[in-house]
């Protein structure tokens, strides 16, 4: 039996994600907008590729969540995108509003379900969807490393000529400005990027990889980025789904991990059928840890802002 995937949005991120799990073939597809006609339309779209590219996933849309019961994974979409000169910060009192009344409708019709969560401000959206939903950490987490890491090691590969398959990268932290890369435990090809690249040209990559949805959305003009954080969403859907335990960022609450406690920070972990089956703890500088730990406090400030009882 295929697996069952609820999008909730179906916007450029929700759509997106939608088309390349259908694509995949091995799960059907709920996807929930509050627009009338928007996720039915986009379903039916989408499902009418089925037989060119030979995916027999089935996909609904609809307004109501009835359709999502007894969803394996629920993908939270819903939500404003910034607009220039925004940060993703700027977005939380109106996502969490939403946030808060999708949460309880997912949960409602799928009760152990895992719940990736996309929307922004993403550590404080997972964090409040912890709260609402009482399902454990290791069934709620947010889709942001993944994204973090491979813009890092897009710029790597194009700086230095190679396939971008062969360049690894570490971001740590919230996504947010506050996230740290991780230059000595990047590489390519097995080897440290500190001892292929400059300190200045490293400096000038991760300054971009920081602000690289910000360089997307100054583009854009009207959004933010979708294809490549919907190709983030698909390899955890992946992960999960066929059990793989890959070791991928994610933002996962810890409890002491990194000396840090009740916030959700970007780390890797062991992804699987159960979600993040293992926190993966690395060893930091003093410095690296002190970053991180700031970026911690700089998550922890928004989620205060939630007032979550
Ligand atoms: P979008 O505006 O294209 O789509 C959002 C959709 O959510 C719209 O179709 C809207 O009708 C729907 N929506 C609003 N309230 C809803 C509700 N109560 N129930 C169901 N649907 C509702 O925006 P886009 O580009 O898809 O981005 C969505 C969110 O994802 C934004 O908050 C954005 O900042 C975030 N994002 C996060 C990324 C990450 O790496 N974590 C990457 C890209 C986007
Ligand atoms: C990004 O980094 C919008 O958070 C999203 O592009």
């Amino acid at each position: 039996m295929r697996k069952k995937v609820t999008i909730v949005g179906a916007g450029n991120v929700g759509a997106t994600c939608a088309q390349k799990i259908a694509e995949k073939g091995y799960a059907d597809v709920v996807l929930v907008d509050i627009i009338e006609g928007l996720p039915q339309g986009k379903a039916l779209d989408i499902l009418q590729s089925g037989p060119i590219i030979a995916s027999d996933s089935r996909l609904i849309g609809t307004n109501s969540y009835e359709e999502t019961a007894d969803s394996d994974i629920a993908v939270i979409t819903s939500g404003v995108p910034r607009k220039p000169g925004m940060s993703r910060d700027d977005l939380i009192l109106t996502n969490m509003k939403i946030i808060k009344d999708v949460t309880e409708n997912v949960v409602r019709y799928s009760p152990n379900c895992i719940i990736i969560m996309v929307t922004n401000p993403l550590d404080a959206m997972a964090q409040l969807t912890l709260h609402v939903s009482k399902l454990p950490r290791n069934r709620v987490f947010g889709q942001s490393g993944i994204l973090d890491t491979t813009r890092f090691r897009t710029f790597l590969a194009m700086e230095l000529d190679v396939s971008v398959e062969d360049v690894s990268a570490c971001v740590l932290g919230g996504h947010g400005d506050s996230m740290v890369a991780i230059p000595r435990l990047s590489t390519v090809g097995g080897i440290p990027i500190t001892e292929l690249l400059p300190k200045e040209t490293i400096d000038r990559i991760v300054a971009r990889t920081v602000k690289g949805g910000g360089e997307i959305v100054s583009l854009l003009k009207t959004g933010s980025a979708y294809y490549a954080p919907s190709a983030a969403v698909a390899q955890m859907v992946d992960a999960i789904i066929f059990d793989k335990k890959k070791i991928l960022p994610c933002a996962a609450y810890l409890e002491g991990e990194y000396g840090i406690t009740g916030a959700y920070v970007g780390v890797p972990v062991k992804l699987g059928a159960n979600g993040i089956e293992q926190i993966i703890e690395l060893k930091l500088t003093p410095e690296e840890s002190e970053a991180l730990k700031r970026s911690a406090e700089a998550v922890r400030e928004l989620v205060n802002i939630m007032k979550l009882d």
